[in-house]
């Protein structure tokens, strides 16, 4: 039988990347990646795929309408999944605009380029067709420690230019299915780790700090608390509401595991002491505080009824069993990290470390 084809864009990032390598590892559907290929798209974390037949790579912008619909003629994709984004939230206190450039008129100019697309299919095609955006929690604010974790009907409150973004494409999403009935869903997931996650976020910042023996930088109090969802966990997820999902609507995806950021950071250094012993050194000697994020959002956490409910999925990995791979995984891709900490990369870790 044969199989769908998915046009995933920002498939060269994090999750994009690690959804490719799992959707042909299971054979869920024939593979176009559109990325433009910022400093946090990598096709070194696709080159398993080098020979797949089943797997189109292009390079380019959301927001090129011609090459939208040049691509959508050509490929004729059953779904297009939408990950490409700017993501970093302390890049987004830097640099505002980018984010709107991308997340708002990037996802804006792929509606109206997929809009376009679905109302000349042939009927049976447009039928099945379906178009999801891949959104995140930060769009629902900062919960009080006692406040119940988020759920789809929490009110919109982003707090940084990220979750400003985010929101307004979640909104242009809503709207092309109510005003135009185009058949879209939206996921808003927690925080995502595990491996191919650019440096710049904390998890993988930490690790590399820590094996490196540079001091790892916990802003403010290291209290904030974000909810952990292993980045395969997350893809599987994407991929039930995907087939099954109901058109239209928005569902949470969380990974069960609320932690402070020190508690997140204190973890690695234990799992770093125990694969990756220097003698007479703890790796937790390396924790400094620093200055705070500005708009820093305290607590963030995922009530994952509905897609339970609906959906029957669930998050397989805990904290400590996907916190193991994710080590063991920076700890043996020395040549990757090499590669994506070169040029820009140190650029950065001056710009937002080098007077905190
Ligand atoms: P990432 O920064 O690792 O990757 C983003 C990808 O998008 C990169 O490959 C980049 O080259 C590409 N891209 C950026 N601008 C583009 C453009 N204009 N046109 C085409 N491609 C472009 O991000 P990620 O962590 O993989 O996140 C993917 C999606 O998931 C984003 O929409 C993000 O908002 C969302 N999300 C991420 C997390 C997380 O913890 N990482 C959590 C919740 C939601
Ligand atoms: O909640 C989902 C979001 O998670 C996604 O939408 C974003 O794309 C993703 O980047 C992530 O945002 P965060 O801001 O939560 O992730 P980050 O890894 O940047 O930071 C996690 C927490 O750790 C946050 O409270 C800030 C803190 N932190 C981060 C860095 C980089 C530090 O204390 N020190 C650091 O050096």
């Amino acid at each position: 039988m044969a199989i769908p084809t998915f046009l995933v864009t920002g498939g060269a990032g994090f999750i994009g990347s690690n959804f490719i390598l799992l959707a042909r590892q299971n054979a869920w559907a024939k593979i176009i990646n559109l990325d433009k290929l910022t400093y946090a798209g990598n096709l070194q974390n696709l080159t398993s795929l080098a020979t797949d037949p089943d797997y189109i790579f292009v390079q380019g912008d959301i927001g090129d309408r011609p090459l939208l619909d040049q691509i959508l003629q050509k490929y004729q994709p059953d779904y297009i999944i939408n990950f490409a984004a700017e993501s970093h939230v302390d890049r987004s206190i830097l640099t505002p605009e980018i984010f709107i450039q991308t997340n708002v008129l990037g996802t804006f100019h792929l509606l109206e380029a997929s809009l376009n697309y679905w109302q000349n299919l042939d009927p049976a095609k447009q039928k099945t067709f379906k178009f999801l955006h891949i959104s995140t929690d930060e769009v629902y604010g900062s919960l009080a420690p006692t406040e119940p974790p988020f759920t789809e009907t929490n009110l919109y409150k982003p707090n940084s230019p990220y979750a400003a973004s985010k929101a307004s494409s979640d909104h242009f999403v809503r709207a092309y299915f109510a005003t135009y009935g185009l058949p879209t869903l939206c996921t808003n997931c927690s925080n995502n780790y595990g491996a191919y996650q650019f440096p710049e976020k904390l998890i993988p910042l930490m690790i590399l700090n820590a094996v490196e023996q540079q001091p790892l930088p916990i802003y403010g109090d290291g209290q904030n608390i974000r909810d952990w969802l292993y980045v395969a966990d997350h893809c599987e997820a994407i991929y039930r509401v995907l087939t099954d999902g109901r058109i239209g609507e928005t569902y949470n995806i969380g990974g069960l595991n609320e932690l402070t950021n020190l508690a997140v950071v204190e973890k690695i250094c234990v799992l770093l002491n125990e694969l990756r012993p220097c003698k007479n050194f703890d790796y937790g000697s390396l924790i400094t505080f620093v200055r705070d994020r500005a708009g820093h959002d305290r607590r963030y956490a995922i009530d994952c009824t509905k897609i339970t409910q609906e959906l029957g999925w669930q998050p397989k990995e805990n904290f400590g069993s996907g916190m193991v791979k994710t080590v063991h995984w920076y700890l043996d891709n020395s040549l990757w990290l090499a590669r994506v900490r070169s040029g820009d990369y140190k650029i950065w870790l001056q710009q937002n470390y080098g007077d905190r």
